[in-house]
């Protein structure tokens, strides 16, 4: 028998060490060494037999000029809402990952993609290792899949998803979920560390080697991370996350890393019985539940990517009856929160430091980019005063820490997504004035500072 080898691996950044180690010096975390046993000499073996593009044909170092640039080719699926997160569709030979919480709908995207695919007579393999084929065609029946080219397997040994790959050549291949899945040739456990990585980097070279997209589906841990190694994200093209608050059925799908395409872009997507369906007009279900005239509700046009998606921004303040008053915030980086209320005080002089304040973005979004700044502080403004802002303005500016609204990018979008939705007044930064003019019927109101906006969304 071989002799067995003990290693302690990080589960954050895969750093391997023969003993065990609170601290990894890889990454710097604690407590993330998992002990497991391989035999020996094989890890180092298949570690190269594994690197991507690895064939027995030596590659050479070749001048960049002499490179072909033939595009990328893509195929584009029904949703549009995925294809534009994966940056204009699927990219042949790239390995998508798609991580999200349980239950959030990971296997109905994949299963409806799937069925897309085969119906423009794209042979997809349907590798399942959570479910039984009963269960898929359940889930199939209920979304009304059906088509022969769409193959189901469910299998978790991945010799043998390898050799049906190999003999069904698919141009699609779905592994739903990369936990499940194991090489024998790794003793631990499926769902370890090394499986994990095994197995990514086995179905890298599948992609790679042959052109096939495929997709993994991979479990979150408690965090909200993909489980398994970090190195997991950097081994695959794509990152998809797929969130959404479990009381709504709206989800959201994000890229959090895209070797074929912009990071910033976000699908939304609205499970219904039949399916995941797409929400072409987000901006209108953001605002379907606002309170009109309630004090500490402002309306921002953020840019989700290329698109600009209008959300409502609500804060609450309230005396403090704690010695130190609280800072909540949902939906938008809570440090952000802090700082304009101490704008709001230096520069405005309004006295909040004794104090709660809660911010949420409403509709369960999450909003990272400064434009929302000013928005923020017009509703700590208004909740604070308690006078509400006219519930057709619509605010968009980032604020410096002396109080000045800056300029913000893409400008015209946003107006233009407002007065789509009906908005008759659009406060903005004064430098984004001139040069260009709003739609029809709606008035811009340009201010250069944060008291200046108060002035005209609140009054004196
Ligand atoms: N009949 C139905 N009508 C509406 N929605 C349904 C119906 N059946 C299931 N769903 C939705 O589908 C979700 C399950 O989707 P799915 O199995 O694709 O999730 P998943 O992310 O793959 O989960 P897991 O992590 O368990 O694999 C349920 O949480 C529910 O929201
Ligand atoms: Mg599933």
């Amino acid at each position: 028998m071989a002799r067995r080898k003990t290693k302690f691996i990080c589960q954050e950044c895969g750093y391997e060490s023969p003993k065990w180690m609170g601290k990894c010096p890889g990454c710097g975390e604690w407590n993330k060494m998992v002990e497991e046993v391989e035999p020996a000499g094989i890890g180092r073996r298949r570690a190269f037999a594994h690197s991507v593009g690895s064939s027995s044909v030596p590659s050479k170092a070749t001048p960049i000029t002499s490179i072909e640039t033939a595009s990328e080719p893509r195929i584009q699926t029904d949703l549009n809402e995925l294809n534009r997160v994966l940056g204009n569709g699927i990219v042949k030979g790239s390995l998508v990952l798609i991580g999200g919480d349980p239950g959030i709908g990971k296997s109905t995207l994949l299963l409806q993609v799937s069925s897309q695919l085969a119906a423009k007579n794209y042979q997809v393999l349907y590798v399942s290792g959570e479910e039984s084929l009963r269960q898929t065609k359940l889930r199939a029946d209920r979304l009304g899949v059906s088509s022969e080219n769409l193959l189901v397997y469910s299998e978790t040994n991945l010799e043998e998803i390898s050799r049906t790959i190999e003999n069904v050549s698919p141009s699609f291949v779905i592994v739903d979920s990369i936990q499940t899945v194991f090489h024998p040739e790794v003793t631990s456990a499926p769902g370890s560390v090394s499986q994990v990585r095994e197995c990514t980097a086995e179905l890298m070279r599948i992609a790679k080697t042959k052109g096939i997209a495929v997709f993994i589906v991979g479990h979150v841990t408690k965090e909200g991370s993909i489980a398994g190694p970090r190195l997991l994200e950097h081994m695959v093209d794509t990152v998809l996350y797929f969130e959404g608050e479990r009381h709504h059925t709206y989800r959201i799908l994000r890229a959090v890393k895209n070797r074929f395409g912009s990071t910033n872009e976000m699908g939304i997507f609205e499970m219904k019985e039949f399916g995941l369906e797409e929400v072409e007009n987000p901006s209108e279900i953001f605002l379907e539940e606002r309170s009109h005239g309630a004090a500490g509700s402002t309306v921002v046009a953020s840019m989700e990517g290329t698109r600009p998606v209008l959300v409502e921004i609500q804060a609450l303040i309230s005396p403090s009856s704690f010695g130190i008053p609280r800072r909540m915030a949902t939906g938008v980086d809570h440090n952000r929160v802090p700082l304009l209320m101490a704008v709001l005080e230096k520069r405005v002089g309004m006295l909040l430091q004794n104090q709660d304040a809660y911010l949420k973005v409403a509709g369960g979004i999450k909003l990272d980019e400064p434009a929302i700044d000013l928005a923020i502080a017009v509703s700590i403004a208004s909740s604070f005063r308690d006078k509400p802002t006219r519930p057709t303005d619509c605010i968009i500016g980032e604020v410096g820490l002396t109080g000045e609204v800056r300029r913000v990018s893409r400008i015209e979008q946003r107006v233009q997504e407002a007065a789509k939705l009906g908005f008759e007044r659009v406060i903005l930064p004064q430098n984004n004035l001139g040069g260009w003019k709003g739609p029809k019927g709606i008035e811009l109101v340009g201010v250069s500072s944060v008291s200046q906006a108060l002035q005209v969304t609140l009054g004196g």
